[in-house]
């Protein structure tokens, strides 16, 4: 089977990243991993570097600004050729120039049910609100923040005791399965 290139963007420890690899080692898999970008020195790198995914660190530190890291992140996806771009994790906004390469197939996954609790601490925003409910998405990435087309969901309970932690946790557990399920979906619909 001629399977399509995703290219994975990370920030985090990766566990969405192994959830992406793990699922990738089946035989009825339709995608591939082809690389791994990172805006740091990511924990997660070393599940790449494991499976012998090349790696890239492209760090907002390391450009005069942010145009400038918006253009080489960019050139860094584009060498990949990806079908996808999958940002599991990673913890900056792209910019217009990834958005005008590979609009409609850049993918986020976010800790919340959106579109309450967008923005980076949706886990603990959404224990701050006290709802009783929160979950996961998996949405299109578009110019705003976390406000794409929502793909898939995942509802999950939250308990009395639950910390920002416990709580996330939980969510990550759902959260994996979900952006498999999506990939495997975005990649197989040819
Ligand atoms: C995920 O819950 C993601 O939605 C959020 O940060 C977490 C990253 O986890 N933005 P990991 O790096 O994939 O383990």
């Amino acid at each position: 089977m001629n399977r399509l290139p995703v290219v994975v963007l990370i920030s985090g420890t990766g566990s969405n990243l192994a959830a992406l690899l793990a699922s990738a080692r089946g035989e009825d898999c339709p995608y591939d991993v082809v690389a791994v970008i990172a805006d740091r020195d990511a924990a997660g790198l070393e599940h790449a570097r494991a499976a012998a995914i090349p790696t890239q660190i492209v760090s907002l530190s390391a450009h005069p600004d942010r145009a400038a890291w918006d253009q080489a992140l960019t050139a860094a996806v584009a060498a990949y050729n990806p079908h996808l771009v999958v940002l599991a994790g990673f913890m900056k906004l792209v910019g217009p120039p990834l958005l005008d390469a590979f609009g409609g197939r850049i993918i986020n996954t976010h800790p919340a049910l959106l579109p309450s609790f967008p923005g980076a601490h949706g886990v603990r925003d959404a224990l701050a609100h006290g709802v009783k409910v929160t979950g996961c998405s998996v949405i299109e990435v578009d110019a705003g923040v976390d406000t794409g087309k929502i793909l898939a969901q995942t509802a999950v309970e939250i308990l009395d005791e639950d910390t920002e932690e416990t709580l996330h946790e939980r969510i990550k557990a759902v959260e994996q399965p979900l952006l498999v399920e999506v990939v495997r979906r975005l990649t197989a619909a040819r």
